[in-house]
This record gives C-alpha cells, structure tokens and sequence, in this order.
C-alpha cells in the first residue's frame, strides 16, 4: 500500500486550515487509499529557514526527522491557507529547508480560506516553486471556502457527500502519480 504523507502548514493560532488535513486523513483511512500521517507544522514550529538541511552542520533531530517523513512518502498532500494571496510563511519555510528530498516527489495541493474562492490564488506560486525543486506537482485542486464553517474542529465536513466526492476526485489524481512513480522505481 502506498504511502502518503499530509502536511498542514497553517501554525496560526485557532487554524482552521487544520480541519481538512483531519478530513483527508480520515477518508483516506475509511476508503484504504493509502497509509498516512499528517506531519503538522505546527507541532514542529520550525525556526526561520537559514540554511538547507543539506549543508547544516549540526541539524536538530526534528528536521532530520520531518526530512525523513518527506522522503520516505510516496506522495505528500500539503494543506494550506491563504494568507494576501499567498501561502504561509511556515510552509515556505519548510520547503526550503529541503532539496533531494522534494525531486521527483509526487504533490498535490488543498487550498483552503474563509472566503468563497477556498485559496485559489495559492496555486500558481505553490506550484512555481515546487516545479523549481523538481517535484511532480499533480494537476487537480481540492479548494475550501468558507473553511470555518464547512468543516468543525474534528474535520467532519457540512456537506458529507459533496466534500467526499470533491475530495476523492482530487486524490485519485495524487495516487495516480504515486503509482506511476512506483512503477518507474520498479523498472
Ligand atoms: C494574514 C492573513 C491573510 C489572509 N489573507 C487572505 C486572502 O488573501 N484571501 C482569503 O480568501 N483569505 C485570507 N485570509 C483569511 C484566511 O483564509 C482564514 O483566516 C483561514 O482560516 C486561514 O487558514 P488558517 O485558519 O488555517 O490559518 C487571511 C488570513 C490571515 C490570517
């Protein structure tokens, strides 16, 4: 069974971004998708990047071990919001941190914001810099309006079957690269 790795980067105090991560990881559990862990941002709180892991002297074990979660998953799902029509700084933050780690590494992007365009305006950066460090970033969105109401604290969505049939279409799209990679490994 594939492996896949959810990371939600919102740390912001009384997130909301976090609910979907909750969601995914539940569906993907109920449907047998894959195995899966949500590696949280926010339990890490990360220091501000000033050096890749690559070339740190003395790494703190957190970053050896979010870096190995990282590359070990077949597939890594990043939850995000939309801060002025950006991502947040913790998630670049840890995406630079890395380099070999993200090659190659099949992506998919949730969007998420307490308006009614769900993030969209994430996608076109996310994606720029993804594609700058070689990762396969998969072309389907899972955006979230409204994320504050659509979802409670424990990630049950509203609408159950509208967010599930969203939800799965986005995911088949991220197994599909999981699985096309695992094939090339194979050769
Ligand atoms: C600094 C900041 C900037 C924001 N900018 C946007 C924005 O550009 N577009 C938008 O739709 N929502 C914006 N929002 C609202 C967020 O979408 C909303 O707070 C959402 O819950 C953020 O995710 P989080 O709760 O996981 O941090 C912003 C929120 C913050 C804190």
């Amino acid at each position: 069974m594939p492996h896949l790795v959810i990371l939600s980067a919102s740390i912001r105090a009384g997130r909301k971004s976090h609910r979907v991560a909750l969601f995914l990881k539940r569906l993907i559990e109920e449907k047998n998708l894959a195995t899966i862990e949500i590696v949280d941002l926010n339990e890490y709180q990360f220091p501000i990047f000033h050096e890749r892991l690559m070339f740190q002297k003395n790494p703190v074990p957190e970053l050896l071990e979010y870096s190995k979660k990282i590359k070990e998953a077949d597939g890594v799902l990043i939850v995000t919001p939309e801060y002025n029509g950006g991502y947040p700084a913790s998630l670049k933050n840890a995406i630079d941190v890395l380099y070999p780690e993200w090659q190659r590494k099949p992506v998919a992007i949730s969007t998420c914001s307490d308006g009614d365009f769900g993030g969209n305006q994430v996608i076109t950066s996310i994606q720029f810099v993804l594609w700058k460090m070689h990762a396969l970033t998969v072309p389907a969105m899972f955006p979230n309006p409204n994320v504050d109401k659509a979802y409670d604290d424990q990630g049950n969505p509203a609408d159950k079957a509208g967010a599930e049939k969203r939800a799965l279409y986005f995911l088949k799209e991220l197994l599909w690269y999981m699985e096309a990679k695992q094939r090339m490994q194979e050769k």
